[in-house]
């Protein structure tokens, strides 16, 4: 019973100390209030943040902060649907995955490679585009040869925070060379050391562009210059663009050096046609010599 009235007693004052500092408080923030009636207004970001053509807009500050969305997830949610900020990203990112959707800092409405490249380039000859279309469209018209894939050249990304995704700090791509690029043809012996170089952004020792059984084993196309690719470089001669494959002009049988690319279609009829286009990409660049 004691201890009750103790309890009761210690409320009554307590809840009275309460109210006190309560009011206190009270004052000193209408006191604040009236002083930020005067001051600019308080934001969360800076001016501009959601405007596209503002030096402050958002996606020109994640691009230079090395693409990280871990700081927006911790007020705008996990799932980025607004989270303790209350405002969602999902209305303008609205593609499956929100701002982590695949096609949004590299690519565009058709695919995810480049163009547009992570610093918004969009020409063949820029940096970060070079010629994936070349390699990977859909359609046949575009390429010489099959749809190489990704994982031809890069590591497989399976998610947006797969740890094999976004490891540079300078806005390019890690290139890492699979089964394709280090292919070696029947009968012969050197396995090929792929490489690229992305100063001159040219790629060396790739089986894809040369070094295999009587091709030019040498040749370095460079990725941002679309030019550097004819018939005869990968195989043949590049000048007059005869592809009869032969190292230093060394032709071989079965090949001879009065062919051109009008008569392989007789004994690779399922790539090449008798006026000499390869209608079959798929079976051109895949790895095995079909004839
Ligand atoms: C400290 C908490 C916090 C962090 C961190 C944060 N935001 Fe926000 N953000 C808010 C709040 C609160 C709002 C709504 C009020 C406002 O606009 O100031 C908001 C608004 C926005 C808006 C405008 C929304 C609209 O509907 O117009 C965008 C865009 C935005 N944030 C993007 C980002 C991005 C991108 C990041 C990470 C780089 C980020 N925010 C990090 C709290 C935060
Ligand atoms: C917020 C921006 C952003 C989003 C969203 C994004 N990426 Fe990337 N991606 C990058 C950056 C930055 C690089 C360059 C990576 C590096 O540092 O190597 C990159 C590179 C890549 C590469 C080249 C290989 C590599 O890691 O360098 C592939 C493949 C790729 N992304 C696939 C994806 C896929 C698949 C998704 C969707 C699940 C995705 N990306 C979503 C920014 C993004
Ligand atoms: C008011 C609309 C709006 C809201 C809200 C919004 N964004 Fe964006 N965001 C854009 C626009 C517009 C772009 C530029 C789109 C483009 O380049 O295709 C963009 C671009 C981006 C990019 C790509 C940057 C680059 O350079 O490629 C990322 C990443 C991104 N936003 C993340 C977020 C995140 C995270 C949130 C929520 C915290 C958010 N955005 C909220 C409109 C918005
Ligand atoms: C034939 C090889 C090849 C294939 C196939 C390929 N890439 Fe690339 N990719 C490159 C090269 C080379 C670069 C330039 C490397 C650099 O960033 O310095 C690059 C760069 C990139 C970049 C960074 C762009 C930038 O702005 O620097 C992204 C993102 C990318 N690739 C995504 C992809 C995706 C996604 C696929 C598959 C849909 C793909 N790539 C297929 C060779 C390839
Ligand atoms: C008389 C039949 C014949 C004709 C015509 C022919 N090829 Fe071949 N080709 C072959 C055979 C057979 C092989 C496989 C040789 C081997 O496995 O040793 C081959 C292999 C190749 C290879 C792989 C590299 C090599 O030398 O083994 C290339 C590249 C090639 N042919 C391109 C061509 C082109 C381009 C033409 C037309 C200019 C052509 N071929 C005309 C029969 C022919
Ligand atoms: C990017 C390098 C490259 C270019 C350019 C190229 N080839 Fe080839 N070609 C190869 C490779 C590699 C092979 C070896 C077989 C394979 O992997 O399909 C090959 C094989 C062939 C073959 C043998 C049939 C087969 O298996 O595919 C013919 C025919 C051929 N090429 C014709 C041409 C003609 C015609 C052109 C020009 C229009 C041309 N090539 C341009 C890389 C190239």
């Amino acid at each position: 019973m004691k201890k009750l009235n103790f309890r009761k007693l210690l409320l009554f004052y307590g809840s009275f100390v309460l109210i006190i500092t309560s009011g206190m408080v009270y004052q000193g923030c209408s006191e604040l209030d009236n002083s930020v009636t005067l001051a600019p207004e308080i934001r969360t970001h800076l001016v501009g943040w959601s405007n596209p053509s503002s030096a402050n807009f958002h996606g020109i500050y994640i691009r230079t902060n090395n693409w990280n969305l871990s700081g927006c997830k911790t007020c705008h949610g996990g799932d980025y649907s607004g989270g303790t900020s209350g405002a969602s990203c999902l209305g303008c990112h609205n593609g499956s995955g929100g701002p982590e959707s695949c096609n949004l800092c590299h690519g565009n409405s058709q695919h995810i490679y480049p163009p547009k490249s992570l610093n918004n380039d969009s020409l063949e000859t820029d940096r970060g585009v070079g010629v994936h279309d070349h390699h990977l469209n859909p359609n046949t018209n575009v390429r010489y040869s099959a749809q190489v894939r990704c994982v031809s050249c890069h590591k497989t990304v399976n998610s947006f925070s797969d740890p094999v995704h976004i490891q540079n700090t300078n806005n390019t791509a890690t290139i890492f060379f699979d089964s394709l690029a280090l292919n070696v043809l029947p009968g012969d012996t050197i396995v090929p050391n792929p490489v690229y170089d992305p100063v001159t952004n040219k790629c060396s020792n790739v089986y894809c562009h040369g070094n295999f059984k009587n091709g030019n084993r040498g040749f370095e196309p460079v990725f941002n210059n679309p030019e550097s690719v004819v018939c005869g470089s990968c195989h043949g001669n590049a000048t007059t663009g005869n592809p009869t494959p032969g190292t230093n002009g060394n032709i071989l049988p079965p090949h001879y050096s009065f062919m051109t690319s009008q008569t392989c279609y007789i004994c690779h009829g399922s790539v090449i046609n008798s006026q000499g286009q390869i209608f079959n990409q798929n079976l051109h660049l895949n790895g095995v010599i079909n004839y």
